[in-house]
């Protein structure tokens, strides 16, 4: 069943310029490039907060549907990792989404976090993968993303879905709230639905990824920064290595680097910094040259333009198509993925099913 790939995670990541597409279809209309989600029974215009719930990688795409709610669709969005929700006795709205986020739709803390939200009244989406799962069925409105089922244990193809449907979804409210004219709707879904090739884009890089990943495969610790939209996506590349590579890794946000880890810093920590060029870009570089200044060592993942303004000195670059900011996590997804990946192939790591790890954890 793997084809000619040697692991399902590298399968599954070459696998998302399609299934993107596919789930994108059947959130978008191609034909007057408008959204068109299904019918819901609740007016989604008067929802007035939106709850976030999800664990792990899942939890990372509701991070970075976090800033897309907020700027189009002017919500407020809390989030949560679903171990701590239920115990911070969490205050709910009247006239609250809660949104569940789930691969497998049987993630024990997020399951129990939807049934929790349900008695109390809240109105429950969930965008889930397995479309016969828990979730799936107890949900009021289920969203699915249609990525196939997924095998390796880290998580890949699932979540680029997730972030597909995720855009869509906040896309769709800030139409139905009139924040959306039909212009800014057209460019949205024009933007969204140029992913797949980007995607491809970004996978026509493979082997230069692979070819640098001797340089990672050494490390003890490793540093992940982002910015924005993509500071989710630096802690999603940490997890991604920690767990197939078992090398320590963290994600930060660029500007809190001075604020703690920085210390961390010297010629042993490579440093992965995620900045595709456009209006944070030049707040990032600045971290970086801070991280340099101390013997950081870099490891640079922008486009042409930003590889141009920043790309020298570093230990390494990978270089990104020029994309739309709203689908930079998604194009940026799969450079974190690749290093990854071959950083484990280089250790000899066992990829789709690393040590300790379960894909679906239905223990609390
Ligand atoms: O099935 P779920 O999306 O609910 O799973 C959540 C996490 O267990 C999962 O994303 C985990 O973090 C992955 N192994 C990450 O690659």
């Amino acid at each position: 069943e793997k084809g000619n790939y040697r692991h399902f995670m590298q399968k599954e990541i070459f696998e998302q310029p399609t299934v993107v597409a596919q789930t994108l279809s059947s959130y978008l209309r191609q034909s007057d490039n408008s959204v068109a989600l299904p019918q819901f029974d609740f007016d989604i215009s008067s929802i007035r907060r939106v709850t976030i719930v999800a664990c792990g990688t899942s939890y990372y795409a509701g991070m970075v549907a976090k800033y897309w709610f907020e700027q189009f669709a002017r919500v407020p969005v809390d989030i949560d990792v679903a171990s701590e929700f239920r115990y911070r006795e969490p205050v709910l709205e009247d006239n609250g989404l809660s949104l569940f986020i789930s691969q497998s739709g049987e993630t024990a803390d997020t399951l129990a976090a939807l049934r929790h939200c349900k008695e109390q009244g809240q109105t429950i989406a969930a965008v889930v993968n397995v479309p016969t799962s828990s979730m799936a069925r107890e949900a009021d409105l289920l969203l699915p993303t249609h990525a196939g089922p997924e095998i390796g244990v880290a998580s890949t193809k699932a979540f680029t879905c997730q972030l597909a449907v995720l855009a869509a979804l906040a896309a769709h409210m800030a139409v139905t709230k009139g924040l959306m004219n039909r212009e800014e709707e057209q460019e949205v879904v024009e933007h969204l639905l140029e992913a797949p090739a980007c995607l491809n884009a970004a996978l026509d890089h493979d082997d230069d990824i692979a070819s640098m990943a001797h340089l990672i495969a050494p490390a003890r610790d490793v540093l992940y920064l982002g910015r924005g939209p993509d500071f989710p996506m630096a802690l999603e590349g940490a997890l991604k290595l920690k767990e197939i590579s078992y090398i320590h890794a963290e994600g930060y946000a660029s500007g809190e680097m001075k604020h703690g880890p920085i210390a961390l810093i010297d010629d042993e920590v490579p440093v992965i910094v995620l900045a595709p060029s456009g209006p944070l870009f030049e707040k990032t570089v600045s971290n970086m040259e801070e991280v340099r200044a101390r013997g950081g060592q870099i490891v640079l993942i922008s486009d042409a333009e930003g590889l141009e303004e920043a790309g020298e000195g570093c230990m390494a670059t990978i270089e990104m198509p020029k994309v739309h900011p709203l689908i930079a996590p998604l194009v940026y997804a799969v450079p974190v993925q690749l290093l990854a990946y071959h950083v484990a192939c280089v250790k000899g790591t066992d990829v789709d099913q690393p040590r300790n790890l379960a894909k679906s954890v239905t223990v609390e």
